[in-house]
C-alpha cells in the first residue's frame, strides 16, 4: 500500500507475525528502471528485511519497460534481499496511473496486453522461482459483469500462465467521477465472483482482499468459499492491518496452527525489536530524512486501547524532532538519543497492563469486544458463527496447552523435590 507498506512497516509486521506474507508498496517499473544506478533509490525501492515471504509489486504496462524493471530486481537480490513474487497491478484506480500511464485498473480493459506484460516479466523470473501474479478489480466501469472478469482472466492466464491471482472484489471506477478514496469505498464488494472464480479456475491460486478486517472475517470468507466445493488460496487484508497492526499477533496461530505462529509476545518487546531496527535505519538515512518514515510504523500500535490517542501524539512529536542537516542520530535540539531509547521513554505513556499485555490476552479481549459488539455469543449457524467458533476452539486448546504444561512443570518440580530427598 503506497505510503504504508514501505520496508520499515514490513519490518514491524514481520516482528509481529513473521507467517504472514508482506507486499511492498506499488512501485513503476520506470522507476526502477531509470534509477538503477542511484544506490539510495535501489537500497528505498529494492530492500527487503527476511530472506522469504514478500512480493514486491511494480505498476506499468510496457512490457519492456517491465522486463527490464524485473532484470534489475534481480541484479539487485544479493544486496537487498530476497522477494517471493513479483506482482503487477491491474487495479489502482488513481487518474495518475489510469489516465496518463494507462496501467492499474484501466490495464483491465486490454487483457491481451496483460498478457504481454507478464509473459516479459515471467521470462526473467522463472528461470530463478520468483513467482509473477496479477491483482485485479472484478471490473471496471461498465465491464463490471461475471462474464468479464472471467474472460480477464481466462485471456491472462492462457496468454502468459500466469497461475496466481489477487482479487480486490470491488470494480474500480475511472470515469473521472471517483476519487482513489471513493474507489476502495463505494463500489459494493462482490465476493460471489471471486468464489465463483475458484469454482471456474480450481487450477489458478485466487486470493480474496477487501473489506477483510479481522482474523473472523478471514475465517468467514475462507469458510463462505468452501461451502461452495472451492477453496481460497489466500486473503489479503490492506486497511485493516495500517488500521490495528498489532491486532494481528495470533493470526498465524490462530490461521494455521500453533507451529505457525512466532513472534514477540507483547508491545514491549515489539518496540525493543523494532528499536534495535531504527537505530540501525537512523543511522544509515539520518534523522532529517529517515525519522518520520521509521516512525510512521508504530504510530498505530495502540490504536483503539486507552492511551492510544496518547501514544500517537507521544511519536508525533518524536517525529518532529527529526533533524535539520546533521547527521546522525542528533535531532534539531541538538539531542543524540537513539531512536530505541525515546521509543522505550515513550512507552511510559501508556498503562504497563497494556504494554506487557500478551498476544493471547489481546485475541481474547477481541473476542469479548467482538461478541460484545455482536450483541452476544454465537449466532449460531451463519459464516459468522463459524468463523467465531473456530477462534473459541483455539482459545480453549490454548488455554488446555498452557494448563497442561503448568502440570507438567508442577510434576517435574516435584519429582526434583523427592530426587533431592524432600
Ligand atoms: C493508502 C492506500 C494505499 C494503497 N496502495 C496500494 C498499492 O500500492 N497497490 C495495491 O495493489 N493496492 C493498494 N491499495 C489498495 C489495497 O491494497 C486494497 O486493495 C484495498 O484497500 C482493499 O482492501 P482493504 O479493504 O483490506 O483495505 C491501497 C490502499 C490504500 C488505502
Amino acid at each position: 500500500m503506497m505510503e504504508y507498506t514501505d520496508v520499515h512497516f514490513r519490518h514491524l509486521l514481520h516482528l509481529i507475525t513473521p507467517t504472514m506474507e508482506l507486499w511492498s508498496e506499488m512501485v513503476t517499473a520506470m522507476a526502477i528502471v531509470n534509477t538503477k544506478h542511484d544506490p539510495f533509490y535501489m537500497r528505498r525501492f529494492l530492500r527487503t528485511s527476511r530472506s522469504n515471504g514478500t512480493v514486491l509489486q511494480l505498476g506499468g504496462s510496457d512490457p519492456n519497460m517491465l522486463r527490464e524493471a524485473c532484470e534489475v530486481v534481480l541484479e539487485n537480490m544479493s544486496e537487498h534481499g530476497g522477494w517471493t513474487g513479483v506482482n503487477l497491478n491491474c487495479g489502482c484506480p488513481s487518474d495518475k496511473v489510469s489516465l496518463k500511464g494507462c496501467f492499474g485498473a484501466r490495464l483491465m480493459e486490454n487483457p491481451e496486453l496483460v498478457g504481454e506484460c507478464v509473459s516479459a516479466m515471467k521470462s526473467v523470473l522463472d528461470p530463478v522461482g520468483i513467482q509473477v501474479s496479477v491483482k485485479c478489480r472484478i471490473g471496471v466501469d461498465s465491464a463490471d459483469t461475471y462474464p468479464d472478469l472471467r474472460n480477464f482472466i481466462t485471456t491472462v492466464s492462457q496468454t502468459s500462465g500466469c497461475r496466481t491471482f489477487q482479487v480486490h472484489a470491488r470494480k474500480a471506477v475511472l470515469d473521472g467521477t471517483f476519487s482513489p478514496v471513493d474507489n476502495r469505498n463505494i463500489p459494493p464488494l462482490k465476493y460471489d465472483y471471486v468464489y465463483r472464480l475458484k469454482e471456474d479456475f480450481p487450477d489458478l491460486s485466487v486470493t480474496l482482499n477487501g473489506g477483510v478486517n479481522s482474523i473472523s472475517d478471514v475465517l468467514s470468507v475462507a469458510e463462505a468459499c468452501k461451502s461452495r466445493g472451492g477453496g481460497l488460496d489466500g486473503v489479503m487484508v490492506g486497511r485493516g492491518v495500517v488500521a490495528q497492526p498489532w491486532y494481528w499477533c495470533t493470526s498465524g496461530e490462530v490461521l494455521y496452527g500453533g507451529e505457525r505462529g512466532g513472534g514477540v509476545k507483547s508491545r514491549r518487546e515489539l518496540i525493543r525489536e523494532y528499536g534495535i531496527w531504527a537505530d540501525k535505519e537512523e543511522e544509515w538515512e539520518g534523522s532529517k530524512k529517515g525519522r518520520r518514515r521509521i516512525l510512521r510504523p508504530v504510530v498505530n500500535i495502540f490504536n483503539g486501547e486507552m492511551g492510544g490517542k496518547r501514544w500517537r501524539n507521544r511519536i508525533d512529536d518524536i517525529m518532529k524532532t527529526a533533524g535539520s542537516k546533521r547527521k546522525g542520530y542528533k535531532d534539531e535540539t541538538g539531542d543524540d538519543t537513539k531512536l530505541s531509547e525515546l521509543l522505550e521513554k515513550a512507552l511510559e505513556v501508556m498503562e504497563p497492563s497494556i504494554v506487557d499485555q500478551t498476544k493471547e490476552e489481546t485475541m481474547e479481549i477481541m473476542l469479548l469486544k467482538e461478541e460484545i459488539i455482536q450483541g452476544g455469543t454465537d449466532s449460531g449457524g451463519g459464516v459468522d458463527g463459524v468463523a467465531r467458533e473456530a477462534i473459541k476452539v483455539w482459545n480453549e486448546e490454548r488455554r488446555e496447552r498452557e494448563r497442561l504444561i503448568k502440570e507438567d512443570e508442577g510434576d517435574i518440580e516435584e519429582d526434583a523435590l523427592r530426587a533431592g530427598g524432600g
